[in-house]
């Protein structure tokens, strides 16, 4: 219960009194009111508004001004009590008075804070309904969060990390005292952004106007938490120092982080996470049918077009479509969007052409989730020169290759070996070449998806000539060696 001026907020029973008697009011009324006020004096801002009272779905800004007049009417004369903060957000003028089953009582008194269980589930974006095959990474997930104190779930852009970590942390949440803890890294770019990101999200009271990590460690000193950061790839320098600080300055907190690339640092545990399954060339129809990379794209085109892979010859283009595509979810639902313009045969036939048509994902998605090539474009921005370099020449390899056969290919005076050695590294680290083991020999591969988008930087450096002779001369060179 929350007491301010002549108002009592009971946020389990989701009631506002006013001296005792309820006063009737809409639930998004209520959803905003109960944010501002258990913020106790925070300003909260005007998209963590939106999260929190519209967490499935995407709203003009307006809607928070119309039920917030709404609120302000029913609080009468002490309509000031919420402050408006033009551009920014809301604030509590007045501090509220914690009764009872207040958050920070009930944690004083090292009880779980059963008065924010209604905004425990909403700081966590909702879970996905029918996330496919991916119920044995969950409850692997959730059994690493008990041994870890980082897990950091690694993969190339859409394959699907966010929505199995916002799945595996609704499952863990009961596991942790206090609220899951969500915050989304990709619109930040400082440590200080992060910083206050993750103060306000975990709803921290850290006062001073700059933030630094010794404050935020102190604040969440042996809170019993679940903290997830989404999509750290472009700020993982920082995220390393941050998350080593916070997991050293806690034991009972969890950090889970989602990225392509690893922080790489002492306390973290890599979770990998899988494409979805595809068929194998040749399969029957039942078996093409049990995989999930299949049953996504068919839901998705189905749900847009109606009635897709209804014979067997439309089914096996579906299975090819989805192998094509590595079982990378996002790359199936560009795919299985364009069903609607181009027919299954169409999507199959122009997939050589896969970043022209594999475009116009979900409008409300993030601008890198709307194209193939833009997921691309928010990795390949984040690479150095070398690394470059390297991934746009090896879109001249078809399959596997060792690194011998790359260092004949890409080396020359300008780019040595020593490059060669740290891209390749980088590479592989951030998801975008999978390195498999014969043996003791390490075998690089690039997928379809990433070879064509390798390939496009490849001729818009104008180098496709050049290095398409040197991978011509080296694989007779190659094979009288072997002779
Ligand atoms: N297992 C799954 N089942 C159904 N859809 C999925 C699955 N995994 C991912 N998706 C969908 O694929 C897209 C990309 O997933 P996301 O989790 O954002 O990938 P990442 O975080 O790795 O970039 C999203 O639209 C998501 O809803
Ligand atoms: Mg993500």
């Amino acid at each position: 219960m929350i007491e301010l001026g002549r108002f009592q907020i009971d946020l389990e029973m989701r009631t506002l009194q006013r001296n005792g008697e309820t006063v009737p009011l809409g639930s998004r009324a209520f959803d905003i009111l109960a944010a501002v006020a258990s913020a106790d004096g925070r300003l909260v801002t005007k998209d963590e508004l939106m999260t929190i009272v519209w967490p499935d779905t995407i709203v003009e800004e307006n809607n928070i001004q119309v039920h917030l007049s709404a609120l302000r009417k029913v609080l009468g004369q002490d309509r000031d009590l919420i402050l408006t903060v033009p551009g920014r957000g809301y604030q509590l003028r007045q501090r509220r008075k914690n009764v009872l089953s207040d958050e920070a009582g009930v944690r004083a008194s090292g009880v779980r804070a059963s008065g924010s269980q209604a905004l425990r589930a909403r700081r966590l974006p909702p879970p996905k309904s029918g996330l496919l095959g991916r119920d044995l990474a969950v409850r692997q997930i959730r059994a690493l969060l008990e041994q870890t104190h980082v897990l950091t779930l690694v993969g190339a852009g859409g394959i699907g990390k966010t929505s199995v970590a916002v799945e595996a942390a609704h499952h863990s949440s009961a596991d942790f005292e206090e609220p899951v803890c969500f915050v989304e890294l990709a619109q930040l770019t400082t440590e200080e952004a992060v910083l206050r990101a993750i103060v306000e999200r975990c709803g921290l009271s850290v006062h001073d106007p700059q933030v630094d990590v010794e404050q935020v460690v102190a604040a969440l000193a042996r809170q019993c938490r679940l903290l997830v950061l989404d999509n750290a790839e472009h700020v993982i320098g920082i995220m390393a120092h941050i998350v080593e600080a916070l997991v050293a300055g806690n034991d009972a907190l969890r950090v889970l982080v989602t990225s392509r690339e690893p922080l790489r640092i002492m306390p973290e545990t890599v979770f990998r996470v899988e494409p979805l399954d595809v068929p194998p060339p040749h399969s029957t129809d039942a078996d093409i049918l049990r995989c999930s990379a299949v049953n996504l794209f068919l839901r998705h085109a189905n749900s847009l077009q109606g009635k897709v892979a209804s014979d067997s010859t439309e089914l096996q283009l579906v299975g090819e479509i989805c192998r094509r595509l590595d079982g990378i979810p996002l790359a199936i639902e560009l795919a299985a969007a364009r069903v609607v313009a181009l027919g299954v045969e169409g999507v199959h036939r122009r997939l050589d052409d896969r970043m022209a048509i594999l475009a116009g994902g979900y409008r409300t998605a993030l601008p890198r989730h709307q194209t193939l090539r833009a997921t691309f474009d928010w990795s390949f921005a984040i690479l150095d020169q070398n690394a470059r370099s390297l991934f746009r020449r090896l879109a001249v390899f078809g399959d596997a290759f060792t690194f011998e056969a790359m260092c004949a290919v890409v080396c020359d005076e300008a780019y040595t070996v020593a490059n060669a050695i740290g891209s390749i590294g980088e590479l592989v680290a951030k998801s975008l070449v999978g390195v498999e083991f014969e043996g003791p020999v390490a075998k690089y591969r690039l997928s379809e998806s990433t070879r064509a988008y390798a390939m496009a930087k490849l001729q818009a450096e104008g180098e496709q000539d050049d290095i398409a002779a040197r991978h011509a001369r080296y694989l007779p060179a190659r094979r009288q060696s072997a002779a």
